[in-house]
This record gives C-alpha cells, sequence and structure tokens, in this order.
C-alpha cells in the first residue's frame, strides 16, 4: 500500500519535473529563433523561386532537405566568391571546367538571384550544422596515409555520386566491393568513356591524366 503510493508520487512529481524542465528548454529555444537568419529581403525571396523554378533541390541538399546527388548548398555561399558562384549557375563548365552540373538555362538575373538566396541561407546560424561537406571523400574512413588513388578519387568529387564504406551519395552504384566486380580493364576503359561499357550511362567521363587513371584503377582493385 505505501509502496504504492511511493511510486504514484514518483510518477506524479517525476512527470512534473520533466515537463518544467522542457517548458523551460522549449522557452529558450523560441527566444533565440528570431535571431538565428538574417533578414529575408525581396532578392532574397525572388531567389527562393528561382530555386524552386529549377528544382535545384532534386539534386542538391539545403538545410537537410533534398537529394545526394550533388553537394549540400547550405554553406557554399561562404566557402566560394559570390562572382564565380554566379558564372557557374549561368554556366557551370565555363566556370569549371570539370563541372558536371548540367547547365540549366539560368539568366544572368535568375543567377543574382539564386546568390542572394544562398547567400541568405548560409548565415542561418545551424549551430554548427552541417559539420563538413556532407559528401566527404573516404579520409573519414580511412586512418593514416592516403594512397595516391584515394586522392584522386577524392579530388575528383568522386562521393558525390558513389558510396565507399557507407560515405557519399547514391546516384551511382555502391563502390566498397567494385574490385572484386570489375577487372583493371574493365574500370580503365569506363573511366575513359563510360557509355562505350554500359549504354546510357550517365556516369561523367574521368577527366585525369593517364596516370591518374592508373593509381585510381589501382585504388579500385583493393576494394573487395
Ligand atoms: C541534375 C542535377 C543538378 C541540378 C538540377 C542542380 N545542380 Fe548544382 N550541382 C550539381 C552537381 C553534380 C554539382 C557538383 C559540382 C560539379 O558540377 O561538378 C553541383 C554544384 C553546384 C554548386 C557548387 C559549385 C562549386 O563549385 O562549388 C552550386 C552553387 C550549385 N550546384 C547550385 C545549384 C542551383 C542553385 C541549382 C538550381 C538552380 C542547381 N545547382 C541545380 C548538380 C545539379
Ligand atoms: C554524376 C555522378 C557520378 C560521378 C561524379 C561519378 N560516377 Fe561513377 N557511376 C555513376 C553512375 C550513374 C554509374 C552507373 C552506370 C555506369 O556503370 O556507367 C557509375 C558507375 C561507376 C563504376 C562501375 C561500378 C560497377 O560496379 O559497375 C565505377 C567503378 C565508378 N562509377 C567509379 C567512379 C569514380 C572513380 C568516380 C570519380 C572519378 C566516379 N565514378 C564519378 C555516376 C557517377
Amino acid at each position: 500500500m505505501n509502496s504504492n503510493k511511493g511510486i504514484r508520487n514518483l510518477f506524479i512529481y517525476g512527470g512534473l519535473f520533466f515537463f518544467a524542465v522542457m517548458a523551460v528548454l522549449t522557452y529558450d529555444t523560441m527566444q533565440q529563433l528570431p535571431h538565428r537568419a538574417p533578414e529575408i529581403t525581396d532578392e532574397v525571396n525572388a531567389g527562393k523561386m528561382v530555386w524552386h523554378k529549377y528544382d535545384c533541390i532534386g539534386c542538391h541538399t539545403i538545410l537537410g532537405n533534398g537529394s545526394y546527388f550533388a553537394p549540400d548548398l547550405t554553406k557554399t555561399a561562404q566557402r566560394k566568391p559570390h562572382e564565380y558562384l554566379k558564372n557557374f549557375l549561368i554556366n557551370p563548365k565555363i566556370a569549371n571546367p570539370k563541372a558536371t552540373m548540367p547547365r540549366l538555362g539560368i539568366t544572368e538575373e535568375e543567377a543574382g538571384k539564386l546568390v542572394a538566396f544562398l547567400d541568405w541561407i548560409s548565415k542561418v546560424d545551424t549551430n554548427g550544422w552541417p559539420p563538413k561537406p556532407i559528401l566527404a571523400a573516404p579520409a573519414m574512413v580511412s586512418t593514416g596515409e592516403l594512397s595516391a588513388g584515394q586522392k584522386i578519387y577524392q579530388s575528383l568529387n568522386c562521393s558525390e555520386c558513389h558510396t565507399l564504406n557507407g560515405i557519399g551519395g547514391t546516384m551511382g552504384p555502391d563502390l566498397t566491393h567494385v574490385g572484386s566486380r570489375r577487372d583493371r580493364v574493365w574500370l580503365k576503359g569506363h573511366f575513359k568513356d563510360p557509355q562505350k561499357y554500359v549504354p546510357d550511362s550517365v556516369m561523367p567521363l574521368v577527366i585525369a591524366s593517364d596516370a591518374d587513371i592508373e593509381q585510381l584503377t589501382d585504388y579500385m582493385l583493393t576494394l573487395k
């Protein structure tokens, strides 16, 4: 009888205690929210409309939402010059010859608005999120020195589309065991001309020197 009462009290007062803690934390968060983002201007709003018009989220994530085909853009405007971003949006390959992002037909005016939008997003206080570009390469899994092939894999951003040991995009196949599926001839040939090996492949051809392709292939063959 007595112990039943004890349990009931524990339940009631324990419940009240944690409810109070929750209420304080919620109040604290609500107080901070208005200071977490800069003011939204007309230009930023217009940029958001352009963002929707071209369905950027079909390939990119922003604030954690979207697709994993292309890099997260939450903090891009803080890492890259705005003039570069504007030119990149108008014509990716001219701004960066290695770009794989398609030219979407974005006008100069639209690009300016998009950069204003990306700039606003990049200033939203996300409490340090994302901690690093989401599609970080295999450096994070391997301990110690990276092999030459791993460095090339990293510099060519293969992880935008491929997963290795659980990290990367999902547009292309998981490469964790690719070395047990493909041989040297196939891999090298495929890097230089993906469509020749896989009809209608959307993998971009790998733009790198023969020596780099050789090392990238060596690396792939270790993945078993
Ligand atoms: C079909 C997929 C696709 C769509 C749609 C797309 N992107 Fe991209 N985007 C990419 C890929 C892939 C990259 C990786 C860099 C590259 O091009 O190699 C990228 C890179 C970027 C970059 C980074 C450039 C750099 O050098 O860091 C920005 C900024 C960007 N995209 C903005 C946008 C915006 C804004 C839209 C919508 C108007 C958009 N993207 C639509 C695929 C896409
Ligand atoms: C824009 C996305 C994209 C990028 C970037 C990309 N790939 Fe791919 N990759 C694909 C797709 C899609 C396939 C499946 C079609 C094919 O096999 O061609 C593929 C297939 C492959 C395969 C064959 C896998 C198998 O089991 O058949 C290998 C190996 C590969 N990619 C390696 C790489 C490497 C290394 C890089 C960086 C230099 C890279 N990819 C960059 C999209 C991409």
